[in-house]
């Protein structure tokens, strides 16, 4: 995967998400968002438009959507256990917890 550009989808758009969008949109030569998630429809909508790229209210609909080679999670690590779950079989599939 070296000098590829990584596709990257972040689940959840409180605090922190919407900041680490700022640096993924800001490093175009490493990566490319694909993807943003939250359940919270009016977090959903603004960063989606912000940073123009599609929208999920559902993680598992994103990955399969979007088809990310990495997903940053910034929810609490509560939800990140429903979130991630299923998905521990996929290979391609990095997952980075922020702050925890
Ligand atoms: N806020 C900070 O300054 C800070 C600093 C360091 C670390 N952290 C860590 O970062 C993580 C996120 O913190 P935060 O302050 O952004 O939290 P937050 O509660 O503000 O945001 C979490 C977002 O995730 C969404 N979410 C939760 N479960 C979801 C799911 N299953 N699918 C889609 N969306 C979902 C929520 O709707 C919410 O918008 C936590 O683990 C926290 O400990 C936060």
């Amino acid at each position: 995967m070296r000098g590829d550009i990584l596709k990257i989808a972040v689940v959840g758009l409180g605090n922190r998400g919407p900041q680490h969008l700022c640096t993924i949109a800001g490093l175009k030569d490493l990566y490319r968002l694909v993807g943003v998630c939250d359940m919270a429809p009016e977090k959903l909508e603004a960063n989606a438009e912000k940073f123009g790229v599609p929208g999920y209210g559902d993680a598992e609909e994103m990955l399969d959507k979007a088809k990310p080679d990495l997903v940053v999670f910034t929810v609490s690590p509560r939800d990140l256990s429903e979130t991630e779950g299923g998905r521990s079989d996929d290979p391609e599939l990095v997952c980075r917890v922020a702050g925890v």
